[in-house]
């Protein structure tokens, strides 16, 4: 009886464990994007949010925002320029993200990768082209 009960709280341990645990990464190991995305897991990770590597170091609300709270690439579109410029300067502003956390070749897969995955759930704002006279 005593053994069953056991057994039986350990399987609901391990059930409420596995559906909490983080996501991590979701790119393949054979992808080109792998390196970048283990390398933004471990330097970027605590104050930036992206699905395809798990992060939440974003703010969720104004209630737990946090000085270091850096964009939710989820949301935000970067190019690789953008993503080495803010490397180089620490953020676009310099004044909170530490600069050069990650360096040369490492910097770079790590800009490749974040310019592919940065802005999927982006919200598409319907938009109507418009013909300027030419008079
Ligand atoms: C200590 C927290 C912190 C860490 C670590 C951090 N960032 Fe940031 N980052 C910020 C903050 C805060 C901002 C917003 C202010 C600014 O742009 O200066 C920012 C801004 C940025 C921006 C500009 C985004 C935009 O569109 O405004 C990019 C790109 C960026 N970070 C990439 C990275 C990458 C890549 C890494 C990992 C190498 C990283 N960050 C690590 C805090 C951090």
């Amino acid at each position: 009886m005593k053994v069953a009960a056991t057994t039986i709280l350990l399987l609901a341990c391990t059930a409420i464990l596995g559906a909490c645990g983080s996501q991590g990464i979701q790119i393949a190991k054979t992808s080109p994007y792998h390196r970048g995305a283990v390398l933004f897991r471990d330097h970027c990770s605590g104050c930036h949010t992206l699905a395809s590597v798990g992060a939440q170091g974003s703010a969720t609300s104004i209630q737990n925002r946090l000085k270091t709270s850096g964009p939710n690439f989820n949301i935000r579109k970067e190019n690789v320029e953008q993503v080495l410029y803010a490397i180089r300067n620490g953020g676009f502003s310099g004044a909170i993200m530490p600069e050069n956390i990650v360096v040369g070749p490492d910097a770079q897969a790590l800009a490749t990768f974040l310019a592919a995955y940065s802005g999927r759930q982006a919200q598409k704002v319907p938009s109507v082209n418009i013909t300027l006279s030419t008079k």
